[in-house]
């Protein structure tokens, strides 16, 4: 029945994007979503989710609400900035109220139910700061065996886009990531932003999902903050699709190129905080390190561009595949 699939998210323009290339492609099996602080706050982040379920018309799909804090070391720099106040560019209010109540117990508990209960292992797309997934690897020793990879969207080789070093969601919870990535207990692929930054989509591209029907056209109307401010970045009209890019993996293995690599997060408190430390020598290289048997996660270094495009319009659109 098609991969099965846990998206923990932080909606973001970008997350609802990836939460409906999730929701509406058939051949994945939506088995939950859950929720954490991130582009804006919990509350607004929770509800988001649940209301592009609505969106979908995937009130079969629980959601339950995670972290409103990072593990460690408080952090209260949210992007609402680029994300407008209500994490959709102020536009929340277009979409349908949820038609499902919040699963109680929390994120944690939802994501220990649902794997253990699956009869093959899951993916898991976290595609906002990583304190959900830490959490669940922590309080449940072995769940690993239960997950299938852990396709996260977050980190930079070249330069972040919250510090000069660090990118957002990696940014926001460095230790929580640390712990996924480099604890051995998951297969990570990491999506970072060096990939999603040549995967920006354009005004044309918004245009036909715009007019593709009523999802299409409430997905691009809660672009204008996200769009407005990545008309500055890249220099024409057009936005990033980060959080897309990886679901695309999840839901697609091997749309992405990935190489084999250890990572590292920088979680001391100087100006390279969440900065992910990718070790790009030859393996023949790394044997003289003191650590040789490093982790390896899955890093994404290139796709092809237009059939990526494509494929994300296709499924969000609902056109044949
Ligand atoms: C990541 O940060 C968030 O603002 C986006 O939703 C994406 O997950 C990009 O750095
Ligand atoms: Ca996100």
């Amino acid at each position: 029945m098609g991969t099965k699939l846990i998206i923990d998210t932080d909606p973001g323009v970008d997350d609802a994007f990836a939460i409906a290339l999730a929701a509406l492609s058939e051949d994945v099996d939506l088995l939950a979503v859950t929720t954490v602080y991130g582009n804006v706050a919990l509350a607004d982040t929770t509800r988001n989710a649940q209301r592009l379920l609505a969106l979908c018309k995937r009130d079969d799909v629980p959601v339950a609400a995670g972290a409103s804090r990072p593990l460690v070391h408080p952090q209260a720099h949210r992007a609402s900035r680029i994300h407008g106040p209500d994490g959709l560019s102020g536009r929340s209010d277009i979409l349908p109220e949820p038609a499902r109540e919040l699963v109680s117990g929390g994120a944690v508990a939802l994501l220990a139910s649902v794997l253990e209960a699956a009869d093959e292992p899951v993916t898991i797309a976290p595609i906002g700061p990583l304190t959900n997934i830490a959490a669940l690897l922590a309080a449940h020793p072995g769940i690993g065996e239960k997950i299938a990879r852990v396709v996260i969207m977050g980190g930079a080789l070249a330069h972040g886009n919250t510090t000069a070093a660090a990118e957002f969601n990696i940014w926001s919870d460095p230790e929580a990531a640390q712990r996924v990535l480099a604890g051995g207990e998951v297969h990570c692929v990491l999506v970072p932003l060096d990939l999603t930054h040549r995967c920006a989509i354009d005004a044309a591209w918004l245009a036909q999902l715009a007019a593709s029907g009523p999802i299409g056209a409430a997905l691009d109307a809660l672009t204008p903050d996200y769009r407005a401010h990545y008309r500055t970045v890249l220099g024409y009209d057009g936005m990033m699709v980060h959080d897309a890019v990886a679901v695309a993996e999840a839901i697609r293995p091997g749309i992405l190129r990935t190489e084999a690599v250890p990572v590292q997060v920088e979680c001391s408190y100087g100006p390279a905080r969440g900065a992910t430390l990718a070790d790009l020598r030859s393996p023949g290289q790394r044997a003289g390190d003191a650590h040789p048997e490093a982790v390896l996660t899955d890093v994404a270094v290139d796709t092809e561009l237009a059939e990526l495009q494509t494929f994300l319009l296709e499924r969000l659109t609902g056109t044949p595949r």
